[in-house]
């Protein structure tokens, strides 16, 4: 690592010891970061990026001998099976919740007997929690509801004057957020939809896809709580240009405003003339690519003042289910604006 990072990375782990914020790159996206011990902080993650305090946070640990920061240890039989399956997939874009380690302030779970966590798979990520005597709780450095910054310079667009220090990572490898999956029922069950595509961890965890993409049994806790299921605001992941997915949206006419449209093919002629402002992001529908891109593309074209953006649709297998739940929240911000 380049003496320079090494620098930033002593001068975050100030930062965070002392109760501050720091924006670090993951392979999945951009994690606002504050000290996961230390509520103060954690509220200052809240307070910036105007989420709601029943959304509960992400936290990050360096390595699973350090699980415990977060986790209540030992876990029971069953859940240690389910984890040990999957244990390689670590570092990586898979978040796992488990029963929650009392350290945790009430803040992080938003007052839940469970913690989302996971080990990202980024070298920066992973020597700053490496030099951290605590784990790292980290949601997207986006403001909530916004669209997930895959680059450094999101996040400073994102905060603006009020942005912490923003460790470069380059551009965030997968560019979708990690996969959610809960070990405390019965069976594992799919949270939310991302990098870590849901038929590879069906297959890992020997259950079939019906069985991990199940609907929540409502529970006597459940019921009448109003913690929010993660990911699944409806509007989500939303620039402030409305949003339309292909099949849905209106007939655009350059006469009527210029319009954006995010490819995931060659554009035709007929495409090249109809819309403004064309960002192909793949050449031919490839997944990995798409959605690398997804998100810079979103707010490429957001900051063009456009009549509306129209985006192409995807198989909805692997990485595609977890593109087309982006774009479904996205285009939901189409109702209210
Ligand atoms: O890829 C990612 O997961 C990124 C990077 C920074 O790690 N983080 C991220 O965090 O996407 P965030 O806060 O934007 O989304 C976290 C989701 C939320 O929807 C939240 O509801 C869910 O995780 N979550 C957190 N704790 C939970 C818990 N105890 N039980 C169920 N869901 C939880
Ligand atoms: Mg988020």
């Amino acid at each position: 690592m380049p003496l320079m990072d090494e620098q930033r990375i002593q001068q975050a782990v100030e930062i965070l010891s002392q109760g501050g914020l720091v924006a670090i790159p993951t392979e999945t996206v951009y994690g606002l970061a504050a000290n996961a011990w230390n509520e103060e902080a954690c509220h200052e993650i809240f307070a910036l990026k105007r989420r709601p305090p029943s959304n509960p946070l992400i936290v990050h640990v360096a390595q699973r001998g350090r699980l415990g920061d977060a986790v209540a240890l030992p876990l029971p039989d069953k859940m240690e099976q389910r984890l040990a399956a999957v244990a390689d997939l670590w570092p990586g874009p898979l978040t796992l919740v488990l029963p929650r380690n009392p350290r945790l302030p009430r803040i992080v779970t938003a007052g839940q007997e469970s913690v989302a966590v996971r080990i990202p798979s980024h070298p920066v990520a992973l020597k700053l929690l490496a030099c951290c005597p605590f784990p790292l709780a980290a949601p997207s450095a986006n403001r909530s509801t916004g669209v997930s910054p895959t680059q450094a310079e999101h996040v400073r667009d994102e905060f603006g004057g009020d942005a912490p220090l923003v460790l470069e990572g380059g551009d965030c490898r997968c560019g979708l957020e990690s996969t959610i999956v809960t070990l405390l029922e019965d069976e594992p069950r799919l949270l939310r939809f991302g990098a870590m595509p849901a038929e590879f961890l069906a297959h890992r965890w020997g259950i079939s896809l019906d069985v991990l993409l199940r609907e929540a049994a409502p529970s006597e806790g459940e019921r009448g709580s109003n913690t929010v299921v993660p990911g699944q605001l409806k509007i989500h992941y939303a620039p402030r240009t409305a949003v339309w997915l292909l099949d849905d949206a209106p007939p655009v006419d350059r006469r009527r405003g210029r319009w954006g449209r995010i490819c995931f093919h060659d554009p035709t002629d007929r495409e090249r003339e109809e819309y403004a402002e064309l960002c192909v992001i793949s050449r031919d529908d490839d997944s990995t690519e798409i959605a690398g891109r997804l998100f810079a593309a979103l707010r490429e074209l957001d900051h063009l003042h456009l009549e509306g953006i129209v985006v192409d649709k995807c198989a909805e297998i692997g990485l595609g289910r977890a593109i087309m739940d982006r774009l479904r929240r996205a285009s939901a911000n189409r109702s209210t604006s």
